[in-house]
């Protein structure tokens, strides 16, 4: 019995200590970089409101056909058809080792949530953007503002979206965004 006791009281002792080791504050005893500021630099930037620049001219043929092939193909790489003028299927860039590569060009691949007129495979995340002239643009609905605003940076009108974000993330420039916009404003019903 009188062992036991002891025994007891060494088993709580010795948790009672372990305990206390435990409490040590460790983040001293090994190195902890801050990451505050790595983490922030890879936030991505607030909704932002853009306004249609005047250079974009969304009946311009040349616009539409670019928007049309961003908008149904992920890469240049991967990209069928001729390429419309004005639109690059690979990009230079400067790797770290400072040598200069050549990427397939990025594009929106916005089939993959949307469906339009003569799609392949579309997704239905998004809308379907088919019929979008008849639809919303002569009932006065949207405008061309809304439609850039909403390709540029469609957490202004809707915080909630789970769509990406194309010219606050440096994705696309304005140029881009205007061939998306005339693309999608353009009347597709006689093709
Ligand atoms: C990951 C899925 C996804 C991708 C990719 C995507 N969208 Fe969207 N899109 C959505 C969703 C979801 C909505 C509806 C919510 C909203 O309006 O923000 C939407 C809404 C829209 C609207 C507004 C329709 C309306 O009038 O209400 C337009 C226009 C549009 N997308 C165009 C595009 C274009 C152009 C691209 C390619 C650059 C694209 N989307 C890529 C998911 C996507």
């Amino acid at each position: 019995m009188h062992t036991k006791i002891k025994y007891l009281a060494c088993v709580s002792l010795f948790l009672s200590a372990s305990a206390a080791l435990c409490a040590v504050d460790l983040t001293k005893a090994y190195d902890m970089p801050d990451a505050t500021k790595l983490i922030e630099k890879d936030l991505m930037p607030g909704a932002t409101e853009f306004t249609m620049p005047k250079s974009c001219d969304l009946t311009d043929a040349q616009a539409i056909a670019r928007g049309n092939f961003m908008f149904n193909n992920l890469n240049g790489k991967k990209a069928k058809g001729k390429l419309p003028k004005g639109l690059a299927k690979f990009v230079e860039k400067t790797g770290k080792d400072g040598k200069v590569k050549k990427k397939p060009k990025q594009y929106g691949n916005c089939v993959a949530c949307h469906d339009i007129e003569g799609a392949k495979g579309a997704g239905n995340i998004g809308p379907s953007l088919t019929g979008y002239k008849a639809m919303f643009l002569d009932t006065k609905v949207r405008d061309a503002q809304f439609v850039y605003q909403k390709i540029a940076d469609p957490r202004v009108d809707n915080a909630n979206t789970h769509m990406t974000v194309n010219l606050t993330t440096g994705l696309f420039n304005e140029q881009e965004i205007c061939d998306y916009t005339a693309y999608v404003m353009a009347d597709k019903s006689k093709k």
